[in-house]
């Protein structure tokens, strides 16, 4: 028997084989395909965060989920461990709760990672995956444009129990929004926050729903509306960069090409016609010759009208 070796092949069997070798999916938030698309969310790195507030008849429990697309979380002081999540978290919980009757308590009562390589610190890698959801089987998907990201290695424990944690973010086209408008900032302070952008309005980044009632794993749901989920955006980026690189690139070679049609044509008329050889091959040899010369002119002159008339005196004869 023999193989068939051809392209659709090799594509067949290097699909079958990618998600085995990749298996260490990192999070990496500037290349970002799914399905031929290409996306890319470096301008939404940095930690950015959303808070979800519960109205407790005493209290408040105010939970605030940091992320960054980009590079682990890392806080600007330093933190009781178990007031910060451990290092390599992408995705950290923190839980504050508020007493009502008290207004200066304010508690720390929870903080844990949901997403991030933690495998180094009781966790799991962070399995990053994609999925485009134009295409996405889910009826609740239909008619959205956009990507889901699948993240987890988080745990979180609950009276002894481990549980682990995973995080969806949906990522939906609004080509109004660049995505990080009216962000909620935490008073956890995260290295390379920036400071609050735009009016109170509605989020870009939004909490949707953190559920708890699976077997042994919890999921957070996040959704962030950003002009770069749009399916378009990364191709029309790349599009004004190559034509910006295209024009420059072209009037370059142009400009040498000319150059050197003219010098070369010029000499050979000059041969040709004159009989010239060696600098009087070239057209307007002189005046190439004297280029070093006319610079030097030049440059005198400059260094005269910079260094004013009081010093003039020395250069009067040019
Ligand atoms: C907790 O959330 C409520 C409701 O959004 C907000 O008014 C309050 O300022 C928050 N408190 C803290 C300490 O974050
Ligand atoms: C919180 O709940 C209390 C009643 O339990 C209510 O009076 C109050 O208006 C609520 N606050 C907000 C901001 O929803």
């Amino acid at each position: 028997m023999r193989l068939p070796r051809s392209p659709a092949h090799v594509a067949i069997l290097s699909s079958f084989f990618f998600p085995l070798l990749a298996s260490a999916n990192n999070l990496d938030c500037r290349h970002v395909r799914t399905e031929k698309v290409d996306w890319a969310f470096e301008s939404l790195g940095g930690p950015k965060s959303v808070l979800h507030a519960v109205n407790n008849t005493a209290s408040w429990v105010n939970t605030t989920y940091t992320i960054d697309l980009c590079a682990p979380l890392k806080r600007i002081n330093d933190v009781p461990d178990d007031q910060k999540c451990p290092g390599g978290t992408r995705l950290c919980s923190i839980e504050r709760v508020i007493s009502k009757e008290d207004d200066e308590s304010d508690v720390i009562a929870n903080a844990f990672p949901i997403a991030g390589e933690l495998q180094n610190h009781g966790g799991f890698p962070i399995d990053a995956k994609w999925y485009r959801l134009k295409t996405s089987e889910l009826d609740t998907d239909a008619g959205k444009e956009g990507v889901r990201l699948e993240i987890k290695g988080g745990v979180k424990y609950v009276e002894k129990q481990k549980r682990k944690q995973k995080a969806f973010v949906e990522f939906i086209c609004d080509p109004d929004l660049e995505g990080d408008e009216n962000l909620w900032i935490p008073e956890d302070e995260y290295v390379g926050e920036e400071p609050e952008k735009g009016s109170p309005g509605e989020p870009s980044l939004q909490f949707v729903s953190y559920v708890t009632s699976g077997k042994d794993e919890d999921v957070l749901n996040l959704l962030w509306k950003t002009r770069h989920a749009c399916e378009a955006t990364k191709r029309e980026e790349d599009e004004a960069k190559k034509n910006h690189w295209g024009f420059f690139t072209w009037f370059i070679i142009i400009a040498f090409l000319s150059t050197a049609t003219y010098l070369i044509f010029g000499s050979w008329l000059n041969y040709n016609r004159y009989g010239a050889r060696g600098w009087d091959l070239l057209p307007h040899g002189d005046t190439i010759r004297d280029v070093p010369y006319l610079l030097k002119d030049w440059m005198r002159r400059v260094l005269n009208t910079v260094s004013g008339p009081g010093t003039r005196g020395g250069y009067a004869a040019v």
